[in-house]
């Protein structure tokens, strides 16, 4: 290392790694801004297509920028028909996640190419990925149900055409406008570890789809993407509101998290989490409110107890924990939550990406080595001994 150099707290805690412009996380504050505008605004007056738009390209789009957007969206939804044939071989067992992930990388083998043949890291491409992601998703989970895919409406947005795709009825409002709202509010988060993995992928000047690759394989895990399913599952187990403080000791007392609450960011409870806890109330007319309810009570148990436990360290819900009852009351099975995830912050992703190259230089930290000290080589004769 050189001299100057510094090492990080493990995990790059409190590490700025870099600069956006994209989103800005305000952890002691619990605000959220994409560009400039508070995520609550956004949520309450834009789709996700102005969101996308307002991300990849800068600032909210007038009217007919945005018609515009969405027929360039509607363009790109249809899958090429080999991928299709490719979904259908895959083992109807396996995970919709890891199916994803390896959609998206293979669908960078059917896009447009540039003369090195790679596939272009451009708006064009990002648009693309952005499109046809929520389509893969409504393919694989009406191909392992062993159904045909229903093909996109072109006169349906992201949402509803994502509502329609899975169901092949034509969605109602409550649950489109929820929907909507879910994708607004998950669309980006500053260098969140996908993002940032994207950006690194990216900074080699390896292509756009490589890097939408290594994000969704950085967005699975449970301590990022992967925990709303397992907030469904605590649901389920819990059952009775009356049941939740029980589930919050026994977990805690095994030595396991509470899966949705807690952030390294923030410090209070995420605006994003305030703003879905209103979406999952309001499907209560069109969906069981059992669930919603649910949460409420564990939310409430889980601060309880943990604020109890260490007073110090207050742990709040993050949007994770409200994605399960809002996304299983829309009828989306647990084991599609992330890839739901995956279909909003595919805009923050590849808007990222285009950042990341517009000013690219290889990001390539060091690393503090805590290895032995110089050895000397040994050949077999002597490690043979050494082991006998
Ligand atoms: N359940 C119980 N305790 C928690 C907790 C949770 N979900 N999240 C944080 N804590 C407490 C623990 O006491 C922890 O101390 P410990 O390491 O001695 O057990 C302390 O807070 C600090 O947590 P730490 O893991 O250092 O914070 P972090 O910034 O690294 O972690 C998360 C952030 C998101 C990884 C963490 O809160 C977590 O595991 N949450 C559950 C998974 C989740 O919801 N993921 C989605 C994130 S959007």
């Amino acid at each position: 290392m050189t001299s100057a150099a510094t090492t990080a707290e493990r995990g790059l805690e409190g590490v700025v790694a870099g600069s956006t412009g994209l989103s800005n996380v305000e952890g002691g504050a619990g605000r959220l801004t994409y560009r400039g505008y508070d995520i609550a605004d956004l949520a309450a007056n834009s789709t996700f297509e102005e969101v996308a738009y307002l991300l990849l390209f800068g600032a909210l789009p007038n009217r007919s920028q945005l018609a515009d957007f969405g027929v360039r969206l509607a363009a790109n939804r249809a899958l090429p028909p080999q991928l299709i044939d490719f979904l259908k071989a895959l083992p109807r067992d396996a995970r919709p996640m890891d199916v994803l992930r390896t959609a998206i990388s293979a669908l960078g083998l059917f896009v447009l190419h540039v003369d090195d043949g790679s596939p272009a890291s451009n708006p064009r491409s990002a648009i693309h990925l952005i499109a046809k992601t929520p389509v893969i998703v409504a393919a694989w989970d009406r191909i392992r149900r062993g159904l045909e895919p229903i093909a996109a409406q072109p006169n349906l947005a992201t949402a509803a055409n994502l509502l329609y795709m899975l169901s092949g009825r034509g969605p109602i409002s409550e649950a489109e406008r929820a929907l909507d709202t879910y994708l607004v509010l998950l669309a980006d988060h500053s260098f969140n570890a996908s993002t940032f993995a994207a950006r690194v992928t990216a900074s080699t000047r390896a292509d756009i789809f490589a890097a939408a690759t290594t994000a969704l394989g950085t967005l699975a895990g449970d301590l990022h993407g992967g925990a709303p399913a397992k907030v469904m599952a605590a649901l389920v187990q819990i059952g009775t509101p009356e049941r939740a403080e029980a589930y919050v000791r026994e977990t805690l007392g095994r030595g396991e998290r509470i899966m949705g609450m807690g952030h390294r960011e923030y410090k209070v409870r995420d605006p994003r989490a305030s703003v879905l806890e209103a979406t999952a109330t309001s499907l209560g007319g069109v969906a069981d409110p059992r669930w919603s309810e649910l949460a409420r009570a564990l939310e409430d148990a889980a601060v309880r107890v943990l604020a109890e436990r260490d007073p110090e360290n207050r742990v709040h819900a993050n949007v994770e924990f409200y994605t399960a009852p809002t996304l299983f009351s829309l009828g989306i099975p647990a084991d599609e939550f992330t890839c739901v995830f995956a279909c909003a912050r595919m805009a923050g992703w590849t808007a990222h990406v285009l950042e990341q190259l517009a000013h690219n230089r290889l990001i390539r930290p060091q690393a503090a080595y805590t290895g032995p000290e110089q050895r000397s080589w040994a050949p077999f004769e002597r490690r043979d001994a050494a082991h006998a």
